[in-house]
């Protein structure tokens, strides 16, 4: 970046997977590429200063003074990832510049990870493994490290019921559990409409074993799982979190977990990333994860491939392929 500071360029602050990148080599433009770490803020400043395009992800904060540095020739911010928290997008459309993110590459491996979770955390996965790493001598008993059957009867509740939460109800459903969901406005099929019951969000949070979170981060949605709604949840369940770290208020997690308000936890994403609260780690009944939510091959290489596309049509001066709004 030592030419800098260029015109007309595609930034793109972090590495993103081979075969994208070898598709913005074929581009007639300049490319400004950071390494597979996020730039610090000055890199990023100095990194969008006279791009046309910002291919960021969602470790990027992408706001007016980033805006204002970049210039006027701005013409997209593509995301890399379906949640576009990160990007102040009022600010990017008050600029005339586009912002783009990744949905529907990435339910499936996000759905398969948090059925991951959910399982780590009910029968107990996790726990077990720390268990044998740490050496402690046990034999097999009738009584020993029993957990949740997700079979019998447990009850899912899904808070945001869009893709990625209807990929999860899917798989719900193979493990034979009931399915709660708060109301959505997605169109729903035949056998989702039989299968999932819809209730508001108290009556979710008092019913369900395992309530999951699959809502984007809003202002709305900001510690909508706060001391109150912790307190509504059954002793016993579990509260999964593939979402966005601040949909949960930490402080009010841990006094859950503490006084045994609820039964456990299992978390992909933190409030303060890559900022993991010290005192989750001391819970052995929550299950912990780096936000590895969208993390299998095939879904990084269709999400970077994605972002890519929608920068290539804006440059090209086509309409993106996902716009945010
Ligand atoms: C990942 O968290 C994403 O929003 O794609």
């Amino acid at each position: 970046m030592d030419d800098l500071p260029l015109t007309g360029h595609v930034y793109v602050p972090r590495l993103l997977t081979d075969d994208a990148m070898a598709e913005l080599g074929t581009l007639d433009r300049t490319l400004v590429v950071g390494p597979e770490e996020p730039p610090s803020r000055a890199e990023l400043l100095r990194g969008v200063t006279g791009a046309a395009a910002v291919i960021c992800t969602l470790t990027e904060r992408i706001d007016a003074e980033v805006l204002d540095a970049a210039g006027p020739q701005l013409r997209v911010v593509a995301n890399t990832a379906v949640g576009y928290d990160n990007i102040d997008v009022s600010a990017a459309s008050s600029r005339g510049v586009v912002v783009t993110n990744t949905p529907g590459v990435l339910d499936r491996a996000t759905a398969d990870l948090t059925l991951g979770l959910i399982l780590a955390a009910a029968r107990r996965i996790a726990e077990g493994d720390r268990f044998l790493r740490h050496g402690t001598p046990w034999t097999w008993g009738p009584r020993m490290m029993v957990g949740l059957d997700l079979s019998a009867g447990a009850t899912l509740g899904i808070i945001g019921l869009g893709r990625i939460g209807r990929a999860v109800a899917r798989r719900a459903r193979a493990f034979d559990m009931r399915v709660l969901a708060t109301p959505t406005r997605a169109e729903l099929d035949e056998d989702e409409r039989a299968s999932i019951e819809f209730v508001d969000l108290p009556a979710l949070l008092r019913r369900s074993d395992v309530v999951s979170l699959h809502c984007p981060l809003t202002p709305e949605t900001r510690h909508l799982i706060d001391r109150e709604a912790l307190r509504l949840m059954k002793p016993t369940a579990l509260l999964v979190n593939t979402a966005r770290g601040p949909v949960v208020d930490t402080d009010a997690l841990v006094a859950a977990l503490e006084s045994g308000e609820i039964g456990g936890a299992a978390l992909d994403v933190y409030e303060d990333e890559p900022h993991v609260d010290p005192r989750l780690l001391a819970f052995e009944q929550i299950v912990l994860t780096p936000h590895l939510g969208s993390a299998g091959d095939a879904t990084r290489s269709a999400m970077c491939r994605m972002s890519v596309a929608n920068a290539v049509e804006v440059l090209a001066g086509r309409p993106p392929l996902t716009p945010v709004s």
